[in-house]
């Protein structure tokens, strides 16, 4: 019984023995292995796992195929036709930065187009000599209430607000003194008045056509603040058969006392450089516009007298 139980008793500490190598043997493998991912990673050993699960997945990318990774790589013809990321497009008000002028000639000889300082201003003058911005565009344009010789709500309709106030009390008046008038074509945006003026250059020739169309930039119709206007009947609409039309005779005796000017009056061509448009009104406001009328001035007379001084009126 005895020499059973010491044989017994040495074979459990010979067990013993065996687990307690196992257990070492398994903790030092554990410790090895921890030590090879750590040193991959760039990670303390004293790092919860976690910690740079997105680092390691970053560099993965780069590092798998020694290349970066390509955004878009569906995508791969659109190379450098891409639009730029949001961060680096135009600022919104962009389109307010003056346009590259046609010609900038601070002399304004007579053929120097000079683009104005203040496109916006109800004053600008604009004409072969001063050009608006390619991209301007009155802020404040509407659609006034005055009947047109057309229905569409287009861009012709469109005048800027301070004279659609006016021609509406204009054409109230008119009405009231039994010369109904409609609107023929008022704001006409630059591409607008390319696309005209190119029509009448291939039909008369550029000299013929400079005698009644404005250059591209230099249309008073740009400005928001002119209209062309006829009879409610629609006859002779910007045609040279409207001179001497009872509607023609009403403009001319009172468009003033409403803030505009018949802008390119009979026997002024070589001051404006347009034929006689007896249709064409402009706003400038009624204190100008008394004096325009009362001493038969052209807009380019009255910023030569009362101006600044930095208009030259050529043709006199
Ligand atoms: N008919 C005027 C001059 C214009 O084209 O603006
Ligand atoms: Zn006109």
């Amino acid at each position: 019984m005895r020499k059973r139980t010491k044989k017994k008793s040495g074979g459990r500490i010979a067990v013993l023995l065996v687990l307690i190598c196992a257990v070492i043997a398994v903790v030092t493998i554990q410790e090895i292995k921890a030590g090879s991912d750590s040193a991959k990673t760039g990670q303390s050993a004293n790092e919860s796992p976690g910690q740079n699960e997105n680092a390691a997945a970053g560099s993965s990318d780069s590092t798998t195929t020694g290349e970066p990774v390509q955004s878009g790589t569906d995508e791969p013809t659109k190379t450098g036709q891409e639009e730029p990321p949001a961060d680096d497009q135009q600022p919104a008000d962009a389109n307010q930065t003056p346009a590259k002028p046609p010609v900038s000639d601070s002399t304004n000889d007579d053929d120097s187009i000079v683009v104005v300082a203040q496109p916006e201003s109800v004053t600008a003058l604009i004409n072969k000599h001063f050009a608006l911005p390619e991209d301007y565009e009155p802020a404040d344009l509407v659609y006034p209430d005055v009947p047109f010789t057309f229905s569409e709500k287009i861009e012709k309709r469109k005048i800027r607000q301070v004279a659609a106030d006016a021609l509406v009390q204009l054409f109230a008046g008119a009405k009231e003194d039994g010369v109904p008038l409609a609107g023929v074509s008022a704001y006409r945006s630059y591409s607008r008045q390319k696309t005209l003026f190119d029509n009448y250059v291939r039909e008369d020739g550029l000299e013929k056509a400079r005698t009644y169309s404005a250059v591209p930039g230099t249309s008073e119709h740009q400005t928001g603040l002119a209209i062309d206007v006829t009879g409610k009947d629609g006859k002779c609409a910007a045609s040279d058969c409207f001179a001497g039309t009872p509607e023609a005779k009403w403009l001319a005796e009172h468009a003033d006392e409403y803030g505009f000017i018949i802008r390119y009056p009979e026997g002024k061509e070589d001051i404006t450089g347009y034929k006689y448009e007896p249709w064409h009104i402009r706003y400038v406001g009624k204190e100008i516009a008394k004096v325009v009328a009362s001493e038969d001035l052209t807009l380019e007379q009255y910023m030569d007298k009362y101006g600044d001084g930095a208009v030259l009126v050529t043709g006199q």
